[in-house]
């Protein structure tokens, strides 16, 4: 979250792309921005005070492994 911002956060969940990046890859399951983008913008900025009162973490995040849908 150290990475993140605001304007970074809300574009995230509105649109599903990583970091809210126009290029970034999509968000995957289990994750539902489909559900959370209907927030209003009131309840993401409360969210993201929250998000933003706690203190980052070192973290690596291991790479996202996309789905493989079963033919
Ligand atoms: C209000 C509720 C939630 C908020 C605000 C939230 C927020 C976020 C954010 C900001 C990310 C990072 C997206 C990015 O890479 O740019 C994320 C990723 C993720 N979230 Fe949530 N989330 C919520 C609920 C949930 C729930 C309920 C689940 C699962 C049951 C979930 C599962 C995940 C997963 C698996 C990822 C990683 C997706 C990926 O790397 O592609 N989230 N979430």
């Amino acid at each position: 979250m150290g990475e993140w911002t605001e304007e970074s956060f809300i574009a995230a969940i509105r649109t599903g792309k990583h970091q809210g990046q126009p290029n970034g890859r999509a968000i995957l399951p289990p994750m539902p921005w489909e559900v959370i983008r209907e927030t209003t913008d009131e309840d993401l900025k409360a969210i993201w005070a929250y998000l933003e009162s706690i203190p980052p973490i070192e973290n690596a995040v291991p790479t996202p492994v996309p789905l493989k849908m079963e033919e």
